[in-house]
């Protein structure tokens, strides 16, 4: 079969980088495999994101630089899928003749009928159809898929919350569970190809399996720690309203559950919570904190706050700062909210000034920063088991190692990165001996003793290197 190259642009969360190496897997068959460079490319894939304005310029601005290179190359197909091209449709082939394809976050499966459609008769296709249950093709492939040492898993799609400021239950569709069977089969493939980390992914992982009466999403985390080969298990996201006693009990119970648990709590004003649609309050959050912490102590607790809601007032604001300093999260993702097309918060009046919105977003990030450098200190000192991801970026500028282990010439010097189980990033260095090639620690768990905390990384040296 002829061979073919495919770029893809990835943009958004894990669940667009999970459903780019989905795509990759179905054109796998048709002779595709993936390139870094769009100019050799015979399929230009822009897998797009939608959740703020920004994103969508993103993808915007890159699907609009691809005009020129259709020009060089008039055979290149180039498709916009993902959460952007399921909210666009057909406006997205408008004035951008150089795209051919626009699918949608439920048509991945049908892509490669989409592409060999436009290859035999040069049509221009739109399918954005969205569907209430799983349709078969929408996760499985014949091929394998690509094994990471940390790999992701999408074990439900789409959303119920319809929080007022997203735009997800409009682009992703209805909540629809995986059944525990293909996602376990799934996984033992992974591990087989190598991977050593699992993250499942959900919108909302707490409803898993609740519509289709199966298995919870704790049963399920059950069922995964029993994988062979398999030495950790990472989740995301959690709604706090459904946090159940049962999941926070996991992280006592499970040993491959790493203790670190991202629960988005987006404001700490009762006022801006409710008009959020959330369904809990701040009392109901912290009370959620206090007992993660109580049944595990060393649990990381990360979050997401959206500033400059519609109507958040400065005493609505002060909430969120005293709930920052109250919880002391151990990360915190912060964005200035922007209007989405379709969701009720677009038409709430009392929208606050983008300068408000930065200065809030500059206080927040600074206050956060203190905690997250904190945090990373306590760790100084201690052993930390690290899941190696393999080389560190910088192993090529390895002078700061050197330096660190007093070089002799003779020795080689390796620096790895990997992350705690409470998703702090490690860097460590292995003295490798006199002119040997590296050992690959990729994959493994090493003891790092912790020396040095910086704001977003921690540095050791393994404990018997
Ligand atoms: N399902 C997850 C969130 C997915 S979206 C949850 O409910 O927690 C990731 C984050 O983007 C959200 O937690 C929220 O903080 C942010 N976000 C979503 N819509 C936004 C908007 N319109 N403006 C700014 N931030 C937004
Ligand atoms: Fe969006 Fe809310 Fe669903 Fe999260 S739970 S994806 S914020 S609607
Ligand atoms: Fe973006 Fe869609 Fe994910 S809107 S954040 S790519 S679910």
């Amino acid at each position: 079969m002829e061979t073919k190259k495919i770029y893809i642009c990835t943009i958004g969360c894990q669940m667009n980088v999970y459903d780019s190496d989905k795509i990759l897997s179905h054109l796998k068959p048709l002779g595709y495999n993936s390139t870094d460079s769009l100019e050799i490319a015979d399929l230009i894939i822009v897998n797009t994101c939608s959740i703020r304005e920004k994103a969508e310029q993103k993808a915007f601005s890159f699907v609009g630089r691809l005009a020129k290179i259709k020009q060089k190359n008039s055979s290149l197909i180039i498709a916009v899928g993902g959460c952007l091209a399921q909210q666009a449709g057909k406006k997205i082939l408008a004035g951008r003749p150089w795209v051919d394809i626009v699918f949608g976050t439920h048509a991945i499966g049908r892509l490669p009928k989409m592409i060999q459609q436009v290859t035999e008769k040069k049509s221009r296709i739109v399918d954005v159809k969205m569907f209430e249950t799983i349709q078969p093709g929408e996760f499985d492939t014949d091929t394998p898929c690509n094994s990471d040492v940390s790999s992701f898993i999408t074990i439900m799609r789409g959303c119920d919350n319809y929080c007022t400021y997203c735009v997800v239950p409009h682009v992703r569709g209805r909540e629809a569970s995986r059944h525990p069977k293909d996602i376990i089969t799934e996984i033992k493939a992974l591990v087989a190809g190598g991977t050593r980390e699992v993250t499942l992914l959900g919108q909302n992982v707490n409803s898993y399996g609740l519509k289709e009466n199966m298995f919870s999403f704790p049963e399920l985390l059950r069922m995964v720690n029993e994988i062979k080969g398999l030495h950790r298990i990472r989740f995301t996201t959690s709604h706090p309203k459904d946090l159940s006693n049962d999941l926070m009990n996991s992280f006592r119970d499970l040993d491959k559950l790493c203790r670190h648990i991202h629960l988005p709590v987006q404001s700490g004003s009762d006022d801006v919570l409710r008009r959020m649609n959330r369904k809990y309050t701040r009392r109901i959050y912290l009370e959620k904190v206090d007992n993660l912490r109580q049944i595990s102590p060393e649990i990381a607790i990360t979050s997401d706050i959206i500033v400059g809601f519609p109507g958040e007032t400065d005493q609505d604001f002060e909430a969120t700062l005293k709930l920052v300093e109250q919880i002391r999260f151990d990360g915190l993702f912060a964005f200035i909210y922007s209007d989405r097309p379709n969701v009720s918060a677009a038409r709430f009046s009392n929208k606050v000034s983008e300068n408000e919105k930065k200065e809030r977003l500059q206080i927040l990030l600074n206050l956060q920063e203190k905690y997250t450098l904190q945090k990373n200190q306590a760790k100084v000192g201690k052993i930390e088991t690290v899941l190696v991801d393999g080389l560190s970026k910088k192993q090529v500028a390895r002078n700061s190692c050197e330096n660190d282990l007093n070089n002799s010439l003779d020795h080689q010097f390796f620096q790895w990165a990997g992350r705690t189980s409470a998703n702090k990033i490690v860097n460590f260095c292995q003295n490798n001996g006199y002119k040997k090639k590296p050992g690959n620690l990729a994959g493994m768990l090493i003891d790092v003793k912790i020396e040095k905390a910086l704001a977003h990384s921690l540095w050791g040296k393994p404990v018997n290197p």
